[in-house]
């Protein structure tokens, strides 16, 4: 069954988009895959300075963070919307692992305080994206007014119909094309 992992892109204080990682996360577990929430609050990177390739002494926690990116099948990136694109800490680490996002599916989650639900973020994530060959799976989540649509433990709070079926959808496509690229490796 395919793992996957869920990168939550907020190290605000107080962030909402996190719950919806939350949501993601509570989502998979009913599933039979398996699921591994990155969060880049925990992991507090320091500023990028290098590609792990060319660090001399990477810390454990890029270490760490490389490893389960790597394992996983497939990976959801949580972000939220500032400004009309994604936060400085998701490019951190968009950088830090070039070559280990080549071919992976790739999802990408976006929510906003507001109505448009991060759809800009998705142009602007599209493009680094592209740039070091991830697999952008089509289908997206976008979330509007999060504050007010996730609780802090990932329940839903409005439209639970709605958003249980936009879920499964998203959940389904990036299955999709974890099973489409282990057929081309088999
Ligand atoms: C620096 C900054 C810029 C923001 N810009 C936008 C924006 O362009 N459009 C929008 O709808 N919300 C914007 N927001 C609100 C966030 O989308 C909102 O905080 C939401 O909860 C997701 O971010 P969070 O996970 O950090 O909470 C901005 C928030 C911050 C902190």
């Amino acid at each position: 069954m395919p793992h996957l992992a869920i990168l939550s892109a907020s190290v605000r204080t107080g962030r909402k988009s996190h719950h919806v990682a939350l949501h993601l996360k509570r989502s998979i577990e009913a599933t039979d895959n398996t699921v591994d929430l990155l969060d880049l609050k925990e992991f507090d990177f320091p500023l990028f300075d290098e590609r792990l390739k060319f660090m001399k002494e990477p810390s454990a926690k890029v270490l760490d963070f490389a490893e389960r990116l790597r394992k996983a099948d497939g990976v959801i990136i949580v972000s939220p919307e500032y400004n009309g694109s994604f936060p400085a800490s998701l490019k951190n680490v968009i950088d830090l692992l070039t070559e280990d996002w080549k071919g992976k599916p790739v999802s990408i989650c976006t929510a906003s305080g507001g109505m448009f639900a991060g759809t800009q973020v998705m142009v602007e994530l599209l493009f680094p994206l592209w740039k070091i060959k991830a697999w952008v799976v089509p289908s997206s989540m976008q979330v509007p007014k999060v504050q007010e649509a996730f609780g802090e433990d990932g329940s839903v709070l409005v439209d639970q119909e709605g958003w249980k079926r936009r879920t499964d959808v998203f959940l389904n496509d990036l299955g999709w094309a974890i099973e489409a690229r282990r057929r081309m490796e088999a």
